[in-house]
């Protein structure tokens, strides 16, 4: 049989992915992509790129579940947290006691919000007195506008800590949601981490498991940009299975496991 990501099917669905989602599916690791694209072409009963193509045209619940699934939006609150108690230790102190005004943290790849809420949330518990300002951005223009809702699936909320959890969030239905002041702490917008450019002078950028489904070339990329953006001594935060290998490479040293610091200036 022949291999439907060989032929020029392929080529031109995704020339039109493009146009249409402004998903560029080149920056995927191909394997997992292409399982993907496969478990949809069966889900939808297309059998070809372009029937697939003509759905994504015609249905926009179809466009979403795409969207959602080659970009995959999983995402909770304190998602690994013993990474989180590592920033509350260890590297929030550091950046209040460098300055304690205008501190900036991005959340980069944010999904629907859960990771940038988390950020706000333990700056406004831990240090009350510092000022800071929060950009959250994502490619997807659906999440984005769920994010600035903030509100809340029950999964996506577990490993928040009680006392936390009492404090910042309310019950809505069968959703839950983060109340006023954290909601205003961040500031949401769509951006394609790889084609737009980047604000300057983040004590912390967090991009966690955002990389992880991009070819190697992209994420060398990402690691440049975020280089830049970053202050002196400031913070890229990864996801779990997305250590850098060779980080001086880029200009930055660990900083324990899953933190890396920018050391050239
Ligand atoms: C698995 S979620 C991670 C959410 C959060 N960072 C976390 O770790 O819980 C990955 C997010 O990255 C976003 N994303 C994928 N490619 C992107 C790109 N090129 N630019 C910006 N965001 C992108 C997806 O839309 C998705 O919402």
């Amino acid at each position: 049989m022949q291999d439907p990501f060989a032929g020029p099917g392929y080529d031109q669905f995704k020339k039109k992915i493009l146009a249409l989602t402004s998903l560029d599916l080149d920056i995927y690791r191909q394997p997992q992509l292409q399982r993907r694209l496969q478990s949809l072409l069966k889900k939808n009963g297309v059998s070809t790129f372009d029937g697939y193509f003509q759905l994504l045209l015609n249905n926009p619940q179809a466009r979403l579940d795409f969207k959602s699934d080659i970009t995959i939006n999983t995402t909770e609150f304190f998602r690994d947290t013993d990474q989180f108690e590592r920033l509350r230790t260890t590297f929030f102190p550091e950046f209040v006691e460098r300055s304690s005004r205008d501190l900036r943290f991005w959340s980069a790849g944010c999904s629907v919000g859960a990771e940038a809420y988390t950020l706000a949330i333990m700056m406004r518990e831990y240090f009350p007195q510092a000022t800071f300002s929060l950009l959250a951005t994502d490619i997807d223009r659906d999440v984005i506008k769920t994010a600035r809702q903030g509100t809340f699936k029950p999964s996506e909320i577990q490993d928040v800590p009680e006392p936390l959890f009492k404090k910042y969030f309310r019950q809505r239905g069968d959703r839950y949601e983060v109340i006023e002041t954290i909601k205003q702490a961040v500031v949401f917008h769509t951006g394609n981490l790889l084609r737009d450019p980047f604000d300057w002078g983040f004590d912390l950028i967090s991009c966690r498991n955002v990389m992880i489904y991009f070819t190697q070339e992209a994420k060398d990329l990402l690691y440049q940009k975020f280089q830049h953006a970053l202050k002196p001594n400031g913070v890229l935060f990864v996801g779990s299975s997305e250590m850098i290998l060779n980080p001086v490479t880029f200009g930055f040293e660990s900083a324990g496991p899953f933190f890396y610091r920018k050391t050239q200036f």
